[in-house]
């Protein structure tokens, strides 16, 4: 199988970098994720340049939702990174990180008062998403007597070769102003008092393979800033969200690089703003691209069983990488400790939850398995953990950091007291044994 530069096969074993899987398994026990810090900070840089090759004021902001560990929050922050944040807590994670709150923007389609005070109490600018979202903003800024810089989320209304679970432009998606809106939308902005309009947002899927949509996107964006800055509009930053794929079929899947990427959309994106006559940052929010290949999940095989048709019976289930059962998801699966023997058997590799959609890779060819076996799962640093939960009071497993010769915990895991103590004995059950 074709694998990325961090993962190799050293004397039948799978490798991450300088540590052995099957190692890293006995040591901190399965399942558990597994990162691989100089991949992180490869993909970064590989990302950062391959777009300030073209132009010099661009802000990577990465989209905390795809791994929102604080350790790599942290190596992303250290390396000039900005934050795309959906939540409260995100927001807290990234300044947590140090990022610097010029460099956050607060996303989200459905944001409370609480979210927005909190934006204006830490000064990190806001992604509005509805007019009642613009003047609930103006209400907690004035209460603060702050003027909060924004940007509109732009619906570009495109179609994207992508999961329809996962494309987010659509016309008929939930996020952003439709086309016949914006202006209106800037137009009420700049009548507001506390609330200055300073930047365009959009972000139009995940998991894109192909850049024809992102330079169609950013032609729509710098059409729609002309539009805007007609209005009297200074736009300091343009958004234009993330997206970019990754190969999850190693021998099938091509994926475009982000020196492809950028060399599709940044022409589009300069053309634009120098007709213009304008100088915006270019903001861009990748998230998967970033962290997705630098991870493995490690899943210990429990029982094989033949049925219909062979059953790998693994430690980890959808409560962990929920992927594969909510977008049929297809990630690589390597048996770690005989990771260069010949494959002899069709398996499906199905996890502990109650479900029968708890699948994690299906009819799969794979040397012999027997319990004890490590299954290492690919590609599974976007929206793993992130999205992992405790579906059948099953505590969320440890991560682990590998650098060099080094690895440590850096969330460790929970425990089935950890599930206990968020619940409460209700009063009127005080009686009850
Ligand atoms: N910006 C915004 C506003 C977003 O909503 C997202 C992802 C990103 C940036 C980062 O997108 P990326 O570069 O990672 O594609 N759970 C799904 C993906 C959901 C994406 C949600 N938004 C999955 O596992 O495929």
């Amino acid at each position: 199988m074709n694998l990325p530069g961090h993962l190799t096969v050293r004397d039948g074993h799978l490798y991450i970098g300088q540590h052995d899987c099957v190692a890293l398994a006995n040591e901190y026990g399965t399942p558990l994720y597994v990162t691989d810090e100089e991949r992180l900070r490869s993909n970064f840089t590989r990302y950062d340049e391959a777009l300030k090759k073209h132009y010099s004021d661009v802000q990577l902001l990465y989209a905390a939702k795809a791994n929102g560990n604080l350790a790599i929050l942290r190596i992303f922050s250290s390396m000039g990174a900005g934050a795309d944040v959906f939540s409260s807590g995100e927001l807290h994670m990234a300044l947590l990180a140090g990022i610097p709150p010029e460099k956050i923007l607060f996303n989200g389609s459905s944001k409370t008062k609480e979210d927005l005070a909190l934006a204006v109490e830490k000064n990190v600018r806001v992604s509005l998403d509805s007019f009642d979202e613009l003047r609930q903003l103006n209400e907690v800024a004035g209460e603060a007597k702050k003027v909060v810089e924004v940007s509109f989320r732009i619906n570009p209304a495109i179609d994207v070769p992508t999961h329809p679970k996962i494309a987010t432009g659509l016309a008929t998606s939930k996020f952003g102003i439709p086309a016949g809106q914006i202006k209106d939308a800037y137009r009420a902005a700049l009548e507001c008092d506390n609330v200055e309009p300073v930047g365009m947002h959009c972000h139009i899927g995940s998991q894109i393979l192909d850049v024809e949509p992102f330079t169609k996107t950013a032609e729509i964006m710098v059409k729609v800033a002309g539009e805007i800055k007609e209005l009297g509009v200074k736009l300091d930053f343009i958004d234009i969200g993330g997206g970019l794929g990754i190969p999850y079929r190693h021998e099938t899947e091509a994926a475009p690089s982000p020196d492809q990427y950028a060399d599709a959309i940044m022409p589009v994106f300069l053309k634009g703003i120098q007709k213009l006559g304008i100088k915006p940052q270019l903001w861009v929010e990748p998230g998967r691209n970033l962290v997705g290949d630098t991870t493995v999940l490690l899943t210990r095989v429990n029982s094989v069983k033949t049925a219909h048709k062979k059953f790998v019976n693994v430690d980890a289930g959808f409560n962990l990488l929920i992927r594969p059962a909510m977008y049929d998801s297809y990630h690589e699966v390597i048996v770690a400790n005989k990771a260069d023997a010949e494959a002899e058997c069709v398996y499906t590799v199905t996890g502990p939850i109650c479900e029968t959609g708890d699948i994690l890779a299906s009819d799969r060819n794979l040397p012999k398995v027997e319990d004890g076996d490590v299954i290492a799962v690919l590609d599974a640093g976007a929206y793993g953990y992130s999205m992992a939960s405790q579906y059948n009071c099953r505590p969320r497993c440890p991560e682990v950091m590998v650098f060099g010769d080094r690895s440590g915990v850096m969330r460790r895991g929970e425990s089935v007291i950890d599930i206990l103590n968020t619940m409460k004995k209700l009063p009127w059950h005080e009686s009850n044994k």
